[in-house]
């Protein structure tokens, strides 16, 4: 799985948030790789956390993830242009600094906060952290991207367990993998979790680079 990350102002498309209300919540970045959110979130006074299996790696074993990553993800990019969507970016071009700009921030970043736990070792479907830990829970290109990779019993306990950490909502982008195609189990994996008393929500955004990215999921605990 690439350690791959994004700027704040593609996370806020993406999850449809207006930064200036998440000033007085606390913010959880699940599946963070090296996105920068979380370090841009910080600088605007907004209380966040990120999480991800490669938190406690040195951070030179991490530049080297990211130099190894990112160029076989857009040489990967770059050959499929029919997978993507130019509407947030106009070019491939644009992407790449875009997204290398993030991962520089989220090193930096992680070089000088890592000690403070800003920045914790963890893997879904086990979170080191309490229950209801902060208000907004997010998930970004990891859960439904993956679907091969993870079955419909991980799927449910990964949402449940993204519902335990949060006081408020969880918002999972996007809802398709890199073919395009909604996550065959969504419906499934919908019902399961309304038994569980948790609502769920399929939610448009002005937001598309994987073609067909066009949605994410709001899940809730039905009874606060
Ligand atoms: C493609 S990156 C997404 C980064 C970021 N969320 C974004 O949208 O820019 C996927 C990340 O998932 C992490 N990951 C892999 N297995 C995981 C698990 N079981 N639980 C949480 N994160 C995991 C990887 O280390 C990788 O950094």
């Amino acid at each position: 799985m690439a350690f791959f990350g994004r700027t704040l102002e593609e996370y806020a498309q993406f999850f449809a948030l207006e930064v200036a209300a998440l000033k007085g919540k606390s913010v959880l970045d699940v599946a963070a790789g090296p996105a920068s959110f979380t370090s841009e979130l910080c600088k605007r006074g907004v209380d966040a956390v990120a999480v991800d299996p490669l938190y406690g790696c040195r951070s030179e074993a991490l530049e080297q993830h990211v130099q190894i990553d990112y160029r076989a993800m857009f040489s990967q990019m770059r050959a499929k242009p029919e997978l993507f969507r130019f509407r947030f970016f106009e070019s491939f071009d644009e992407a790449e600094e875009s997204r290398r700009t993030a991962a520089q921030r989220f090193l930096a970043d992680y070089a000088a906060h890592f000690v403070h736990n800003r920045y914790v070792g963890g893997a879904l479907p086990q979170l080191p952290f309490l229950d209801r830990a902060f208000d907004v829970v997010l998930c970004a290109h990891f859960l439904f991207v993956y679907a091969k990779q993870f079955d419909l019993p991980f799927h449910v306990e990964a949402c449940r367990e993204l519902v335990r950490v949060s006081r408020d909502d969880v918002r999972i982008h996007p809802l398709v993998g890199t073919g395009g195609r909604r996550y065959a189990h969504l419906k499934e994996l919908r019902a399961t979790l309304a038994a569980d008393g948790i609502t769920s929500e399929i939610v448009k955004v002005d937001y598309e680079v994987f073609a067909g990215a066009t949605e994410m999921l709001v899940l809730r605990r039905a009874v606060a």
